[in-house]
């Protein structure tokens, strides 16, 4: 955790109190919060743990159980996400040529990072896209203080958050890593400038409750940039979905998703075979 997160960071419930930085905490020599606590400013005694520099904010959250999001707790699958499968996903599911060359700066076209602020990138695996947005806003490990943007980067599986932190670091990128769930983010109020989620909608369940915490973390002029999968057109289609269903893999029309965004209103969509990019801002 990099300390400049922490003032965007709250206790993962109602009323999302404030949190400071307990004494004791060890420092990496880039300025990361390697190990320490986190606590509750209402000092209600609420404590979470910071372990190898990343925030761990799930607070009591259910842990899914669809065999899909266990698999995501596999450190095999933390390992070979972006070494084998995220590279090819797009152009495997879109039917066109849609490697990271097209699909990072689309992501970037839509959100806009250069605004500064606060991005997420919720339901984040590796980090692909909260490298991208730190990349856009050179939010660099050798960036001046306070840096440009204030990139955070939240999934509930730490093997993925180990493999995402592991890369920023690689890159040389000042990502702050939260374990949290979509559903309860620990990010206080209309704080966030912009909010990704990528790939991610079709396998996190509630998404309702999701938009909902968007909608309370955006700020009013905030982007939520999503790709997501939708319902194939042909029966073949479907029938793989369907059967990747049973995983606990969503793939719903794109007018369900639509009727679900009615706190948002719609600033761009794309859609390339069954993906769909889009960015919305509250309504
Ligand atoms: C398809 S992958 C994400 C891909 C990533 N966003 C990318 O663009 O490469 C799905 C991720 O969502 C996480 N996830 C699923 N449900 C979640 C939830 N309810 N809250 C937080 N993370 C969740 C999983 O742990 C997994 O890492």
């Amino acid at each position: 955790m990099y300390p400049e997160a922490l003032a965007a960071l709250r206790c993962p419930h109602p009323p999302h109190t404030a949190l400071e930085l307990a004494a004791g905490a060890r420092y990496a020599p880039d300025g990361a919060v390697l190990d320490g606590r986190l606590r509750a400013v209402d000092k209600a005694a609420r404590h979470y743990p910071i372990r190898d520099g990343i925030v761990d904010l799930l607070g009591g959250a259910r842990l899914p159980l669809t065999p899909a999001q266990i698999t995501n707790y596999l450190p095999l699958t933390a390992w070979g996400y972006e070494r084998l499968w995220r590279g090819h996903a797009l152009t495997l599911l879109s039917g066109e040529e849609f490697g990271h060359a097209r699909e990072l700066p689309l992501l970037c076209r839509l959100m806009q990072p250069e605004r500064g602020g606060v991005y997420l990138d919720v339901a984040c695996s590796n980090g692909l896209y909260a490298r991208a947005l730190a990349a856009a806003t050179h939010a660099d490990l050798l960036a001046a203080t306070p840096p440009p943007a204030t990139i955070i980067g939240i999934d509930h599986s730490l093997p993925m958050l180990r493999q995402a932190r592991a890369y920023a670091l690689q890159h040389r990128l000042r990502i702050t890593y939260v374990r949290a769930s979509a559903q309860a983010l620990p990010i206080a109020g209309a704080a966030v400038a912009g909010l990704a989620m990528g790939g991610s909608l079709n396998e996190i369940g509630d998404r309702r409750a999701f938009f909902a915490e968007a909608r309370r973390v955006l700020e009013p002029h905030g982007r939520m940039v999503l790709m997501h999968l939708v319902q194939a057109g042909d029966s073949i289609g479907q029938a793989v979905q369907a059967v990747l269903g049973t995983g606990g893999i969503d793939f719903p029309p794109l007018a369900t998703i639509h009727a679900e965004l009615g706190q948002f209103k719609p600033l761009d969509e794309t859609q390339h075979g069954v993906v769909v990019f889009s960015a919305w801002q509250p309504a």
